[in-house]
């Protein structure tokens, strides 16, 4: 083989290897994990692009920051094995910092304020968290929502309903195979306005902490924390992120 043939064999290879791992190939977009059934924060339109507040946040931090963003719809369950694995470098997902995933994992400075809320049916009595407490909840799996019902109710409760998607647990409760769900305020308050018909009520409980989204990366990937935490305070400082903000929420 000629010395040519074998460099150009050579770069190929090496080309082959960088685009198995996202963070280290030169120009590739860098791969961003959303699960993408929970609007307005992150869903699909009907052409099956990936829109809402984080994917809206997240791209005018990239550009602040000079990186290229591709998000790609990640079930939740397993959202963040795939920054372990190397699959996705970010998770952008309405993703709550909390000290146990801190554990495992790093987080921008927050971007935005959460707290869990409660949606029951027309006609229910419930008025408060502790009434839940003998009821069937629906929550998404393995989210916050999950471990606040947990303590209430028993981490191995029957009563407590797992769904793979926030959507299916209240479609659930639509249906009345659930007497409640519990889940971010954002998403609950975005459904019940969207399904006006099925006349769902919220309660709001005091009990229920503040909570902060954040980006989550990779643990140790502190060069990207810090880009990222540059352009989250550049989006605030110049108004992008109260357009972004008002787009979704209003005033
Ligand atoms: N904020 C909650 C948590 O971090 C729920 C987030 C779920 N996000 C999603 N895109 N399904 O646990």
């Amino acid at each position: 083989m000629k010395l040519r043939q074998l460099g150009l064999l050579a770069s190929a290879f090496c080309a082959a290897v960088l685009a198995t791992s996202p963070a280290f190939a030169a120009g590739k977009p860098l791969q961003v994990a959303t699960d993408a059934a929970y609007a307005p924060f992150e869903s699909q339109n009907e052409k099956k692009e990936i829109v809402g507040f984080d994917v809206d946040v997240l791209t005018a931090v990239a550009k602040k920051a000079g990186i290229e963003v591709k998000f790609i719809n990640t079930p939740w369950e397993g959202i963040f094995a795939a920054l372990g694995t190397g699959d996705r470098d970010i998770v952008a997902s309405a993703v709550t910092i909390t000290d146990e995933r801190k554990q495992t994992m790093d987080f921008t400075e927050p971007y935005f304020e959460a707290k869990q809320l409660i949606a029951i049916g027309p006609k229910s009595k419930l008025a408060k968290f502790t009434d839940l407490k003998d009821k069937k909840v629906g929550v998404q799996t393995g989210t916050t929502g999950d471990e606040v019902v947990q303590k209430l109710l028993g981490k191995t409760n029957p009563n407590i309903k797992r769904f793979e998607s926030t959507p299916l647990a209240l479609k659930e409760l639509q249906n009345g195979g659930v007497d409640a769900v519990v889940a971010d305020n954002g998403v609950i308050i975005n459904f019940v306005a969207n399904n006006k018909s099925d006349k769902l009520k919220t309660i709001d409980d005091p009990t229920f902490a503040k909570e902060y989204y954040g980006f989550a990366l990779k643990k140790g990937n502190k060069a990207l924390v810090e880009k990222l935490n540059k352009g989250i305070a550049a989006i605030k400082a110049d108004g992008t992120y109260d357009k972004i903000y008002k787009k979704y929420f209003g005033n």
